[in-house]
């Protein structure tokens, strides 16, 4: 049974995986205006995946015997400069989340709920993936600048990304 206070922190982190969704969202939205669409494309599975990581805790928590309350988020930025102002802010966002994840488990630690801990280890190992893929982008879109046929590469690439296996 989930502590109260568990319960809340993990209430928390389904408003904001579903708030790291709609900053997705609001990204392609972005990025469809730019003609980029592999880049939407990213986007869009982005907003999906972050959708189910919310979906997946919403599920734990009323497994667990908590409570699900959903809580109100705020609007997210519709605006960019340039898709590596997009990026470099979906990686600071991503930093921002692991760091709640981490807040999560020590949570679940200092209560030793065992089963809180085994849960949330795969949204530990998750965040890594997150950053990772993130950061690699980042690193290409540097490297392009402003050579457009450079960010057509980069775009014709993103274009490949399938949405993963379902999480279990
Ligand atoms: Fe669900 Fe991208 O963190």
């Amino acid at each position: 049974m989930l502590s109260p206070a568990l319960n809340q922190a993990l209430n928390e982190q389904i408003s904001y995986e579903n708030y790291s969704a709609f900053i997705y969202k609001a990204m392609q939205g972005y990025f469809e205006a730019e003609d980029l669409p592999g880049m939407s494309n990213w986007m869009n599975l982005q907003f999906q995946e972050e959708l189910s990581h919310a979906e997946k805790i919403f599920r734990f928590v009323c497994d667990a015997g908590g409570r699900v309350e959903i809580m109100g988020m705020e609007a997210p930025n519709n605006k960019y400069s340039s898709p590596l102002e997009a990026f470099e802010s979906a990686l600071e966002h991503e930093q921002k989340v692991t760091q709640l994840i981490n807040g999560l488990m020590e949570k679940a630690q200092a209560e030793k709920d065992h089963a809180a801990q085994i849960f949330l280890q795969w949204f530990v190992t998750e965040q890594i993936e997150e950053e990772a893929s993130v950061s690699l982008i980042i690193s290409q879109l540097k490297r392009v600048k402003d050579d457009g046929r450079g960010l057509m590469m980069v775009d014709q690439e993103l274009s490949k990304r399938a949405a993963a296996p379902a999480a279990e």
